[in-house]
């Protein structure tokens, strides 16, 4: 079994990329990644010397790299993790999230038409449903909650969705998509909720909550996401959508304080800042079908995650402080500074 891997550099793509590596030591993983910012070669470096794994540096809206690659390797699947992800980014910047979310989806698809694939697998967003109201702790977001996306970035993976199930119908492409909630874990990248306010809260700095901090997100520790996924591309129905999240919804502010007590750091360094335009109320998936066709089950308690991934970090500095130091210093200056 040969995949490519897409953004296999990035946050939940490496994370997904050493667990099939693990645990199908005979499948051949390549990761096609252009190292876009949210991209580090470095934390793929202990895998880089294993002869089932493969690195190549291209982006997938290249449409001839990517024939090129297919043509090389001529992989069994492709799960596609490239993506631009941060809201605020989009917010400042929109078109290369079209570019890359959306050309770059139909580019893959396009080589897995030309070429032939056994599947295709999309990795998608609960953001595309849009957001739930705070007084309604009784609505989920399932499989059939109408598209309803509120920023540029949810926009653009809305719209590779319904290119991915139109390839579907029109081509016969055999594919599936996975709308996961937000994870956390090692290798997530300083600009998200947790491991800003992590890394932030270790150099004393402002922790920047958004508005009055009572957004609610619903939290997947990311090996649960990855084994879900594993499943999705063995086992799911061509064709399907699958839901991916624990019930774990929290608000940004309990994460941020509890961050600040494991830390034994002052809430005093809590600071609350201009909201984010259109910002999304709260995000809960229900996760009934993938629990009853897949029999998928998250295993990490959030409890038991938080602290796995604040030890993260706190043992891997050498990972972070490089990202902290160099371009992102710009990106925080002009996202945080005045807000
Ligand atoms: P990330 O930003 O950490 O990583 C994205 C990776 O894609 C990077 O390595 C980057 O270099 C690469 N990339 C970007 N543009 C590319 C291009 N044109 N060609 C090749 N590679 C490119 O993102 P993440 O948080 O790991 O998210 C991965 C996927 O999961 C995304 O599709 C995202 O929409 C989805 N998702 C994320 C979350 C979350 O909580 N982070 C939740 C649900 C779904
Ligand atoms: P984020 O990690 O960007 O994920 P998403 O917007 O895709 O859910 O943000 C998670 C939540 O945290 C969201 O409600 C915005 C909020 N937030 C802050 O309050 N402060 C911050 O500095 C950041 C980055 C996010």
């Amino acid at each position: 079994m040969t995949i490519i891997v897409t953004g296999g550099a990035g946050f939940i793509g490496s994370n997904f990329v050493f667990h099939m590596l693990d645990k199908y030591p005979d499948y051949r993983i390549i990761c096609l990644d252009c190292l876009t910012y949210a991209g580090n070669l470095s934390t793929l470096e202990p895998v880089m010397d294993n002869p089932n794994f493969r690195f190549v540096k291209e982006s997938i809206t290249d449409r001839d790299a990517v024939y090129k690659l297919f043509e090389e390797e001529k992989p069994d699947m492709v799960v596609n993790f490239a993506a631009e992800s941060h809201v605020d980014r989009s917010i400042e910047n929109p078109q290369v999230f079209l570019d890359t979310n959306i050309i770059g989806t139909s580019v893959l698809m396009d080589a897995c038409r030309k070429y032939g694939i056994k599947r295709y697998h999309q990795v998608s967003t609960d953001e595309v449903y849009g957001d739930l109201p705070l007084d309604r702790p009784d609505l989920f977001f399932t499989e059939e909650t109408p598209i309803h996306t509120s920023s540029p970035y949810s926009s653009s993976k809305a719209g590779a969705d319904l290119l991915v199930l139109a390839y579907h119908r029109t081509y016969g492409l055999p594919v599936t998509i996975s709308r996961c909630s937000n994870n956390y874990g090692p290798y997530h990248f300083p600009e998200k909720l947790i491991p800003l306010m992590i890394i932030n809260a270790l150099n004393d700095k402002p922790l920047p909550v958004y508005g009055e901090g009572v957004n609610v997100r619903d939290w997947l520790y990311v090996e649960d996401h990855c084994k879900a996924i594993d499943l999705v591309i063995h086992k799911g129905t061509v064709g399907e959508v699958y839901n991916i999240g624990g019930h774990n919804e929290m608000k940004n502010i309990d994460i941020v304080k509890l961050i600040c007590k494991e830390l034994g750091k002052p809430e005093s360094l809590i600071t609350y800042v201009t909201d984010r335009k259109g910002h999304d109320m709260r995000y809960a998936i229900d996760p009934t079908k993938i629990h009853n066709e897949l029999g998928w089950l998250p295993e990490t308690k959030f409890a038991d995650g938080i602290k796995k991934t604040i030890r993260w970090y706190l043992d891997n500095e050498s990972w972070w402080a490089p990202i902290v130091s160099g371009e992102y210093q710009n990106y925080y200056e002009k996202m945080y500074a005045n807000r």
